[in-house]
C-alpha cells in the first residue's frame, strides 16, 4: 500500500456528507443515542445547517431564533468581525510552538486584565472551556496556599470533569463518582453554611457563581454573598467568581464580583468569550493567587492553552461585546418586561421570572410542563437552553445583537406555545 510518506498520498474519493436521516443513524448506533434522540426531536428529523446571527438554518431550510446556545453566541452566530479576525489568523499563524512566544495570547491576556479592571487582578491563564479554566483556578489556589480544602455551593455548576465535578453540585453528575477525586471540597447548603465552612482551618478557595447559570438563573443573595467574601478575605481563602456563564456582560457587568465590589481574587470566563465562534476561556487573578506558575510556568500548562486562532476570536470578541453593552441593557430591560407580561398571562403554569440583562429563566409549576413546553419551543421556531441542575425552569440567553422585534417574536413564540401546552391539560 502507498503511504504519503512515500510518496504521493493515495487519491481517495471525499466522503459525501451524510444527509440528516443518515446523520441521526450514525449519532444513534455510534454516539450517545439519548442525545441522537433530543436533537432529532428539536429539529423535527431536521440537522442544523448553517447559522447567522441569530439565525440558524436547518437542513430542511427552517429557520430558528436562536436564545440558546447555552450562552455561547452572545454575539451571535458567525460574527462578521470575529470571522475576519480568525481568518486573518489562520492565514498567518493558527497554531503556536509553544517554544516560542506569539503576539496573540499576551495581546488578550492584557486585554482581559485591563476590561476586567481590577488593580489586584494582574495574571492571567487561557483555556479552551470553561472547565479547564475552573480546573486552572482550584490547583492555583490549593499550590499558592498549601491548603487543600474548597468550599462551593449547592446549586453550583463548575464542569463536570473530576476536579470541577467536586465543586459541582447535584447528584445527576455525581452518582456513581463519589468520592471524587477532591475530597477536600464542602459543598456548602447556603450562603451562610459557606461562610461558617471558608473559616475551617486548611481551606484554600470558595468557587461561587455570583447568579448560578445551570441551577436556571438564580442570583445569590448580596448580602450573604458579601459576608462569605469577608469571611473568606480574613481567613487567607481565595474567592474565585466563576462567570463563565453570566459575565462578560451576559448579565450587564463584565464582572458581577467586581461591580459588587467584592474583591475577588479570581474571575472566570468562558462560553461567550470565544466569539460564538472558537472554544476559549481564562482565569485572570491575582499575583498572589498564580504564585505558583510565577515559580515553575510548567505547573499547568496545556497544548492548546492560548491558541492562536482562539486568542485572535476573543480579542475581536471583546471589541464587539464592549461596543453593544449600551444595547444589551435596553434589550435585558426590553426581554424583562415580555416575561413579566408572559407570566402574568400564564399564572397557573409560570411560578416565577429571574434573570439580569441577556440571561433569564421561566420557572414552571414541574418539570414535565417545562419539558413540553421545550419540546415545542423549537419546533414553533424558537432556540432555548433547558437548565442543567434545575429540569423546571427554562433559559433564554438572546444574543446581544438581537433588536427589539426578535425579543417581541421570542416572547410572542413562547405565549402560542404555552396556550398549546395549558390546552393539552398542563397546569390544571
Ligand atoms: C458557571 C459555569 N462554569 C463552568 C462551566 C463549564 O464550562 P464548559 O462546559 O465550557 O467546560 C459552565 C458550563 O455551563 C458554567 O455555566
Amino acid at each position: 500500500m502507498r503511504t504519503g510518506i512515500q510518496g504521493e498520498p493515495p487519491k481517495t474519493r471525499p466522503r459525501a456528507v451524510p444527509d440528516a436521516a443518515e446523520t441521526f443513524r450514525i449519532a444513534r448506533t455510534r454516539m450517545a443515542p439519548g442525545l441522537a434522540l433530543a436533537q432529532k426531536l428539536a429539529g423535527a428529523s431536521a440537522v442544523e445547517a448553517s447559522a447567522d446571527g441569530v439565525t440558524v438554518t436547518l437542513s430542511n431550510g427552517r429557520r430558528l431564533l436562536d436564545f440558546g446556545s447555552y450562552g455561547v453566541t452572545l454575539l451571535g452566530h458567525r460574527h462578521p468581525a470575529v470571522v475576519a479576525a480568525v481568518q486573518r489568523q489562520l492565514a498567518t499563524l493558527p497554531a503556536s510552538t509553544r517554544i516560542l512566544a506569539n503576539q496573540v495570547a499576551p495581546a488578550l491576556s492584557q486585554r482581559l486584565i485591563d476590561l476586567t479592571g481590577a488593580p489586584a487582578l494582574t495574571r492571567v491563564w487561557l483555556g479552551q472551556n470553561g472547565t479547564d479554566a475552573v480546573e486552572a483556578a482550584l490547583k492555583f489556589a490549593r499550590l499558592a496556599t498549601g491548603r487543600s480544602r474548597v468550599v462551593a455551593l449547592a446549586g453550583g455548576f463548575h464542569g463536570k470533569t473530576l476536579g470541577a465535578l467536586s465543586v459541582t453540585s447535584g447528584d445527576r453528575y455525581r452518582g456513581g463518582l463519589e468520592p471524587l477525586l477532591t475530597p477536600g471540597v464542602y459543598l456548602a447548603a447556603d450562603l451562610a453554611d459557606a461562610e461558617r465552612a471558608v473559616r475551617q482551618p486548611g481551606t484554600a478557595a470558595v468557587i461561587v457563581e455570583p447568579i448560578q447559570g445551570e441551577a436556571g438563573i438564580r442570583p445569590l443573595d448580596a448580602h450573604a454573598l458579601r459576608r462569605l467574601v469577608t469571611a473568606a478575605k480574613a481567613s487567607g481563602v481565595f474567592v474565585i467568581s466563576d462567570e463563565i456563564q453570566v459575565g462578560l456582560r451576559r448579565c450587564g457587568p463584565v464582572s458581577l464580583a467586581i461591580s459588587a465590589n467584592l474583591e475577588p481574587d479570581a474571575v472566570l470566563y468562558g462560553k461567550h468569550l470565544g466569539g460564538g465562534i472558537m472554544p476559549v476561556s481564562a482565569v485572570v487573578c491575582s499575583q498572589e493567587m498564580f504564585a505558583p506558575m510565577l515559580g515553575d510556568p510548567f505547573v499547568h500548562t496545556a497544548t492548546f492553552s492560548g491558541h492562536p486562532l482562539g486568542c485572535a476570536a476573543a480579542a475581536a470578541a471583546i471589541e464587539e461585546i464592549e461596543a453593544r453593552a449600551a444595547h444589551g441593557a435596553v434589550l435585558g430591560d426590553h426581554l424583562r418586561h415580555g416575561l413579566d407580561a408572559l407570566a402574568q398571562r400564564w399564572p397557573a403554569v409560570i411560578t416565577e421570572i429571574r434573570g439580569r440583562g441577556l440571561a433569564w429563566a421561566i420557572e414552571f409549576t414541574d418539570a414535565e410542563t417545562a419539558g413540553r413546553v421545550f419540546a415545542d419551543l423549537s419546533t414553533s421556531g424558537l432556540l432555548v437552553s433547558p437548565c442543567l441542575g434545575r429540569p423546571e425552569a427554562l433559559r433564554l440567553l438572546p444574543p446581544i445583537v438581537a433588536a427589539a422585534e426578535h425579543v417581541e417574536r421570542a416572547v410572542a413564540i413562547f405565549d402560542k406555545v404555552i396556550d398549546r401546552v395549558v390546552g393539552q391539560g398542563a397546569g390544571k
